[in-house]
């Protein structure tokens, strides 16, 4: 006994991860139907060794399956995920529309399993922003040792967390390069994104922090502690998959770095590459198309009395989007919607 399961946006870069890692891990699934917009009705996309040809979203009726990965942004996401959930299908949402609402559960597998049961609510459970879900599967158990006071991030962060239009605006521009008369304007992006970075991810705020910035705050709080401060500052460079961050914090009691080490290696969702040497650490290349958040680069910082920094990498399209999403399915499963 298993599933009926619902992926929405199954042509994009988020959605046709949820498929390959819906068949990967093997997820109890007795039937399964790809969304995406009509402009993609037949459009083939892969399931294990099979091929859906996705259907439109506009009209299907979700009476009678289980669970709904959606990957279509907010704005589709807020005339369609009412739908799903009035009908009985839990939705698991990718978008940042309902990760702020005090009724919808947000959650990281490995650091708050538990807050899946708040999902009866509104029948809806969010996935956290990118940035935020590899952050947090490494600040949870160092939190747990030594209570964390601030964090300091810098994000460096790639295209494919801009959807498939900015992977071809990388590739386009990076190709028209060399090309005299072949340059590409930007146009998913404010400035030129090949070979430079952008220090603006989402709109500017009223205090000079742009959203994406805000999200890893406000999600931090909701997903580890209230307590926590963090302050963020993220920049979009020239990568097709992989975020990585510069993380800085300041914890409530010492935390020596081999510590800091040996916790983390033990947590779970996590790998320890940390060599001090010429090449002992990860780069997002290396870690694409894996489940881990990589952690690298562990040292004390001893500017401060309790400081410590860390290097962390990880497949924003995995742990940062599908992964986490299809995780949570295996939650919802585990803790609420047993079958069999
Ligand atoms: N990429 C990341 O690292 C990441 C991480 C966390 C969260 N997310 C979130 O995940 C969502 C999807 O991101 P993505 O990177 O996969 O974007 P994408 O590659 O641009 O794909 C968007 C998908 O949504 C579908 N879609 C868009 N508007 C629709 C509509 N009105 N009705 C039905 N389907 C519609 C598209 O279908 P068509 O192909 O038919 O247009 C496509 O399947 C976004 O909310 C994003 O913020 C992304």
């Amino acid at each position: 006994m298993g599933y009926r399961v619902v992926v929405a946006g199954a042509t994009g870069n988020v959605g046709r991860e949820m498929l390959n890692i819906l068949a990967e891990r093997q997820f109890p699934v007795d039937e399964i139907v790809a969304l995406a917009s009509r402009r993609s009705l037949g459009t083939e996309v892969s399931f294990g060794d099979k091929t859906l040809k996705t259907k439109d979203l506009e009209g299907f009726d979700f009476t009678g399956w289980d669970i709904a990965l959606f990957a279509i942004g907010s704005d589709a996401t807020k005339k369609y995920a009412p739908i799903a959930a009035k009908s009985g299908c839990v939705v698991i949402d990718n978008s940042s529309l309902y990760r702020y609402d005090a009724d919808v559960p947000l959650v990281v597998p490995e650091v708050n399993p538990e807050a899946v049961d708040g999902y009866t609510k509104k029948n809806i459970i969010a996935n956290p922003n990118c940035s935020t879900a590899q952050m947090v599967v490494a600040l949870k158990p160092l939190h747990d040792r030594a209570k964390i006071k601030r964090v300091v991030v810098s994000t460096y962060q790639s295209v494919s967390g801009s959807g498939k239009d900015a992977i071809d605006e990388l590739w386009n521009q990076t190709k028209g390069m060399y090309v005299p008369g072949q340059e590409v304007e930007p146009k998913v992006y404010p400035k030129q994104i090949a070979f430079n970075v952008i220090p603006h991810i989402d709109v500017f705020l009223d205090d000079g922090s742009t959203k994406e910035e805000w999200k890893m705050v406000a999600e931090t709080k909701k997903i580890i502690d209230k307590s926590i401060k963090l302050t963020a500052t993220c920049v979009r460079v020239p990568v097709f998959v992989g975020h990585s961050e510069a993380i800085n914090i300041e914890f409530e009691e010492f935390l020596d770095e081999d510590e800091a080490r040996d916790i983390l290696r033990e947590a779970p969702g996590i790998m320890v590459i940390d060599k001090r040497e010429d090449g002992g650490y990860i780069t997002p290349i290396e870690c694409v198309g894996d489940y881990a958040t990589y952690i690298s680069r562990i040292r004390q910082d001893s500017t401060i009395e309790n400081g410590l920094n860390i290097w962390c990498v990880s497949d924003n399209l995995r742990k940062g989007a599908a992964l986490n999403a299809v995780q949570i399915a295996e939650t919802l499963g585990n803790r609420c919607l047993k079958k069999g």
